[in-house]
Parts: C-alpha cells; sequence; structure tokens
C-alpha cells in the first residue's frame, strides 16, 4: 500500500508533484485523459526515478466511471491527490451550455465524485491523505471567471466538510489554493512575475503541507494575504470593479 494516485499527474504541477513523490520512493498511479501523455510521464519517472508506475486513463466527465476506475486501485493506495482542473472560456461559457457544464464537471461535480471514491477506498489506511488543488479564484466571484470560481468555490466547501468527516480517521485532506501558476492553463494570460509561481514551487508546498498534516495550503503565501483584502471590500464596492 505505497501507491499515490494522481489525477490530472500530466498538467505541470502534476508533473511536479510526480517527481517529488517518486523521489521519496513511493509508487504512483499517473493519470489523466491522454494516454500518451501519461505513457510519456510514466518512463520519464521510472528512468528518473526507479519507482514503478501505471497509468490509467480517467475522464471527470464520464461521471458513471470514475468510482469503478478509483476503486479498481483499493488496496493499494496510500494516497490520492485531485490535480485535474479546466479553466475553460468564461465568455463562451455565457452563450454556450456545453462549455458551462464542461467547467462545472471537471471542476466540480467529477471532482467530488473523484475524491468521494477516494475516501471511502482511504479511509481506514494508515496515515492516508487525499489531497484537492482548488484555487484563490473560488474564494470570490469576478466577471472575468465566475464559471471556474464558483466551481472551485464548492470544490474548497467539498473539502472542508470532507476534511470534518475524516476527521476521526487515520486519513488527512489537504485543500490547496494555488494563486497564479506559470502553466499551459494560464500560458495565454499576462501574468504578474512577482504573484506568479513555478508549478515546481506549488507541488513543493503541496508535499509540504502533506506532510505537515496542514488542512489548507496557499501557494504562493502571500496570495493569503492578497485574498484576505479582497474578501474585505464590500460588495457594494466589489461589484463595480473591473476584476
Ligand atoms: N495554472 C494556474 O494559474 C492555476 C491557478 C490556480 C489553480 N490551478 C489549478 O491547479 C490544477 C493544475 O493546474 P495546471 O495549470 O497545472 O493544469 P494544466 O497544465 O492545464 O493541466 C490540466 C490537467 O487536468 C487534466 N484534465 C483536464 N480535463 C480533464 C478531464 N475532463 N478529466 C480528467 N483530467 C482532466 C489534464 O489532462 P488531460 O487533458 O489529458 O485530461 C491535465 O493533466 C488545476 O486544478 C487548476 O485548476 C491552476
Amino acid at each position: 500500500m505505497n501507491s499515490i494516485f494522481i489525477l490530472g499527474a500530466t498538467s505541470d504541477i502534476g508533473r511536479e508533484l510526480s517527481y517529488i513523490y517518486a523521489g521519496k520512493g513511493y509508487s504512483l498511479i499517473l493519470s489523466a485523459r491522454d494516454k500518451s501523455d501519461l505513457t510519456a510521464l510514466k518512463q520519464d519517472v521510472k528512468v528518473r526515478f526507479d519507482v514503478d508506475a501505471e497509468t490509467v486513463s480517467l475522464d471527470l466527465q464520464d461521471f458513471e466511471n470514475i468510482d469503478d476506475v478509483i476503486s479498481s486501485f483499493k488496496g493499494q493506495i496510500c494516497g490520492f491527490v485531485l490535480m485535474a482542473g479546466y479553466l475553460g472560456d468564461q465568455q463562451l461559457a455565457q452563450s454556450s451550455k456545453d462549455e458551462a457544464y464542461k467547467i462545472m464537471a471537471v471542476n466540480y461535480t467529477g471532482s467530488c465524485a473523484a475524491l468521494e471514491s477516494a475516501a471511502k477506498n482511504l479511509e481506514s489506511v494508515p496515515k492516508s491523505f487525499i489531497i484537492g488543488v482548488s484555487s484563490v479564484a473560488g474564494l470570490r466571484g469576478r466577471q472575468s471567471n465566475y464559471m471556474y470560481g464558483s466551481a472551485k468555490a464548492g470544490l474548497i466547501s467539498y473539502l472542508s466538510g470532507l476534511r470534518n468527516r475524516l476527521q476521526k480517521s487515520d486519513t488527512t485532506v489537504l485543500t490547496v489554493l494555488p494563486g497564479f501558476v506559470d502553466t499551459k492553463m494560464t500560458a495565454h494570460l499576462e501574468l504578474p512575475a512577482l504573484l506568479t509561481a513555478s508549478p515546481a514551487k506549488v507541488a513543493a508546498d503541496i508535499v509540504k503541507g502533506q506532510t505537515r498534516g496542514k488542512s489548507v495550503v496557499y501557494s504562493i503565501f502571500v496570495w493569503r494575504y492578497i485574498m484576505w483584502i479582497i474578501r474585505c471590500i464590500p460588495e457594494f464596492v466589489f461589484k463595480r470593479l473591473s476584476l
């Protein structure tokens, strides 16, 4: 029981996280949709770290299939990471039901189904852990990405409830709140350098939070204060801002 299931392993942050856990000697179950990306990552991890790694294809929009895929690793896993996410196109989502549904399905309903399955399979496993990657975008809705932000807000609330439920078990639940991260997801955006983390930094913060048994980690740390200020802005002011 020494494997970590990383859903969204081929994301830029997930890749760095895979390297850290492989470096610690864990076996990895690498999951996302694209099989060729997964196979390339598996080979990379095996060559670099000489650990066991396997791949499994899973689509968070394929709601009916999620529990079966994750539960097939019962007895093998001691940790589960929900890294997968979809930023989507806010403008498009305002006119396209498909885009709106996809943003919500990947970041909320599918993510919660995956975490629920992970909880079922891990709650009796000693010293096990669950990590859910949400976003600071979930802490206050803004016109530029409220479809994504609201789904991530739901995920934050879900993780809080799951942590509460599993408090008496030996399974920790960590909520990760990245700010801006320099990845494929944000490649089309101009991000302020001082507030933007590298995927490697976020992965290192995640592992530090998990090993210390934290409940919530921001990455980078300054986002805790930025979001505190943003949440203090009264709604009658906030609704007039172009954010
Ligand atoms: N980048 C940022 O600035 C930022 C900020 C805050 C939070 N985050 C969060 O951090 C996490 C990682 O972000 P990233 O920027 O590293 O992501 P990324 O490089 O864009 O990768 C996204 C990952 O999600 C997987 N994925 C997408 N749709 C999926 C689906 N329907 N089913 C299963 N897997 C799916 C992708 O693989 P396939 O396409 O092969 O499925 C890929 O592994 C996400 O949850 C994101 O929301 C990112």
